[in-house]
């Protein structure tokens, strides 16, 4: 996996078979483990790249807070401690995208798995134009974590390990996978913040809106 800050050659994924009515959207999905930054930078390429931030438990929170009838069945169902089938969470994705005005979004923390990237497009019929992932090591991502979360007591070294841990095994299989297709941008997400949002606008400037 070589790091490839680079513009990409082809901007806009050509997608018209997709399961949006036919909407034509670019897909990035961002990638990385807790403390990676990846929050903060998805922040930035919403304001400056002009991209949806959609994040799958967002919309499972709103569904819920709804009040509607999926809603209910979606607060039952966590209440039960039964999983909320993937499929019930990339509909909502899907039903985001369509509603949205706009075309760009950016998909946060997912898919976790490979489950949940082969139900992704299952259901959506779309591939992502690229993989964004945060590339930060075990050490670093301890080291923010800790010191963010000072006197807290659920953030100690046993947790933040665990979920390391979990990010590893889950994720890198889609990595790997869109790694096979050459769609994998990889940052190095242990430089300073503005380092690392350098790299991001390189990556995103075949993006940026027109004036
Ligand atoms: C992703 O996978 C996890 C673990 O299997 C599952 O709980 C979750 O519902 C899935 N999410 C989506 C959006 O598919
Ligand atoms: C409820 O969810 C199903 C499948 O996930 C979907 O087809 C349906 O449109 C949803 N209903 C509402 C009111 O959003
Ligand atoms: C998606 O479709 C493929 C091919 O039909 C199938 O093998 C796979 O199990 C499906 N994935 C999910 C999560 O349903």
């Amino acid at each position: 996996m070589g790091t490839s800050v680079d513009a990409p050659a082809v901007v806009a994924e050509e997608v018209t078979d997709n399961m949006l009515g036919g909407k034509k959207v670019t897909v990035v999905f961002v990638l990385g483990g807790p403390g990676s930054g990846k929050g903060t930078q998805c922040t930035n390429i919403v304001e400056h790249f002009g991209f949806t931030h959609l994040s799958a438990g967002d919309l499972l929170r709103a569904e819920i807070k709804s009040g509607s009838e999926n809603g209910t069945m979606i607060e039952t169902m966590i209440k039960e401690g039964k999983i909320v089938p993937s499929e019930v969470t990339i509909k909502l994705l899907q039903e985001a995208m369509i509603k949205s005005e706009n075309d760009k979004f950016l998909i946060d923390g997912f898919p976790r798995n490979e489950e949940n990237r082969s139900a992704f497009e299952n259901v959506t019929k779309i591939s992502p134009a690229f993989v964004l992932f945060f590339d930060c090591t075990e050490e670093e991502m301890e080291k923010r974590l800790l010191g963010r979360n000072q006197g807290r007591v659920d953030d100690n070294i046993e947790t933040i390990r665990k979920r390391f841990k979990v990010f590893v095994e889950s994720s890198l299989p889609v990595i790997e996978y869109y790694s096979s297709k050459d769609k994998v941008k990889k940052i190095d997400a242990a430089k300073p913040i503005p380092e690392v949002f350098e790299d991001v606008t390189a990556i995103f400037a075949p993006y940026a809106p027109k004036v």
